[in-house]
C-alpha cells in the first residue's frame, strides 16, 4: 500500500497512484476503497478513479475537507498507508442506456470519470455537464471530454463556462429532448437533490452516487444508512448509487451534519500539531 505518485491537481485536490495488486484486478466502475492514514486514524471512503492491472495500481483523487483528508494530503510519493480495503460497494449498473447525461460537481467530477468511461464502452452517447464554484475547481475537463459527445461547464462565479448551476444546461437539454435513457450525477448533496428534482418532472431515470459518512464499509455499523423509497438501505453495501427520485435527501443532509463538533475539534488538534 505504497503511494507511487502524487499530483496536486487543484486547490486542496490531490491525486495519488497507490500500489494495490488485488484491488486493481477486481475493481469495477463506481466502487470505492476505505483507507486509514495511520493506526490511530479514522477510516475514510474514496472512489477508485482508475486502475492499472499491469502496473498493479489504483488511482484516487481527494479533496482536503477535514482532519483525515488533510493528513492524507501531507503524505508523499513513497509513503505507506496504514490500511486500505476494497473494492467496496456495488458497481454502477453499466449497460447501453442510449443517450446519457453525466453530471459532476467539484471533486465529484473525479468520481464521475470511471463511470463515464464505462458508459461510453457500453455504447452510450454521453453528454457531460461539469460544475464548480470557480474555474480551478472544475477538474479533469479534458479527461471527461474524451468520453463525451457534448460537454457543458458551469461555474458559480462565471470564471469558466456559463455562470450558474449544472441544472441550467440540464434543464435546457431535457426540455428540448426527453429521450435520455439515464442521468447520472455525483457531487455535493444539494446538487444531486436539485438534479433529481428536475429529472423527476420529466420522468428520466436518474442515479446519484451518495457520499454518506461511513465507518466499517461492510454493512455492520449502520453509519451510512439512508432512506430509499421509505426503506432503510446502507450506502456501503446497497450503494453508493441509488435512484435519485427515491432518496430522502432531507434526512441524509441532517445525518451528514451529525459529527460537525467532532470534526471541528479534530481540525483544531491538527492545526495545533502543525504549529508545533
Ligand atoms: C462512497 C464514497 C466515495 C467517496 N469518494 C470520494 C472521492 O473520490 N474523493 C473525495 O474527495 N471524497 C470522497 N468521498 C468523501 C470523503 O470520504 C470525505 O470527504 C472524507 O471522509 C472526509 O473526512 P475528513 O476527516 O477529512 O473530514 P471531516 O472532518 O470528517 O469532514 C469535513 C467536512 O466534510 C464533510 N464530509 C465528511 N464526510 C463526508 C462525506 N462522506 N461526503 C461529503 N462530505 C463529507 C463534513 O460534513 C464536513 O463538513 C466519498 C465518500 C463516499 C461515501
Ligand atoms: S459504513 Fe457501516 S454500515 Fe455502511
Amino acid at each position: 500500500m505504497k503511494i507511487i505518485a502524487k499530483e496536486h491537481i487543484a486547490e486542496d485536490l490531490t491525486k495519488f497512484v497507490i500500489e494495490s495488486e488485488l484491488i486493481a484486478e477486481k475493481a469495477l466502475p463506481g466502487q470505492f476503497i476505505i483507507l486509514m492514514v495511520c493506526k490511530e486514524g479514522e477510516r475514510i471512503p474514496l472512489t477508485i478513479v482508475d486502475t492499472d492491472e499491469k502496473k498493479k495500481t489504483i488511482t484516487i483523487i481527494f479533496q482536503e475537507v477535514g482532519y483525515t483528508t488533510k493528513l492524507l494530503g501531507r503524505l508523499e510519493s513513497g509513503d505507506l498507508l496504514y490500511s486500505l480495503v476494497g473494492p467496496l460497494g456495488k458497481a454502477t449498473p453499466v449497460r447501453n442506456y442510449g443517450k446519457v447525461i453525466v453530471v459532476g460537481g467539484g471533486v465529484g467530477i473525479a468520481e464521475l470519470l470511471p463511470v463515464a468511461r464505462a458508459f461510453k464502452d457500453a455504447g452510450c452517447a454521453i453528454t457531460s455537464i461539469l460544475g464548480g464554484r470557480t474555474a480551478e475547481l472544475v477538474i479533469l475537463p479534458e479527461q471527461v471530454k474524451e468520453y463525451s459527445e457534448d460537454m457543458y461547464i458551469t461555474t458559480d462565479d462565471g470564471s469558466l463556462g456559463e455562470k450558474g448551476m449544472v441544472t441550467d444546461p440540464l434543464k435546457r437539454l431535457i426540455e428540448k429532448d426527453q429521450n435520455y435513457g439515464l442521468v447520472f450525477c455525483v457531487g455535493p448533496l444539494p446538487m444531486m437533490r436539485a438534479v433529481s428534482d428536475l429529472t423527476r418532472a420529466f420522468n428520466i431515470k436518474t442515479l446519484v452516487c451518495l457520499n454518506s459518512i461511513m465507518i466499517d464499509g461492510t454493512g455492520m455499523c449502520g453509519g451510512c444508512r439512508v432512506t430509499i423509497n421509505g426503506e432503510t438501505k446502507f450506502t456501503c453495501v446497497d450503494g453508493p448509487d441509488f435512484d435519485g427520485h427515491e432518496v430522502d435527501f432531507n434526512e441524509l443532509m441532517t445525518r451528514q451534519k451529525r459529527f460537525i463538533s467532532h470534526e471541528k475539534h479534530a481540525m483544531c488538534k491538527l492545526d495545533e500539531k502543525i504549529k508545533k
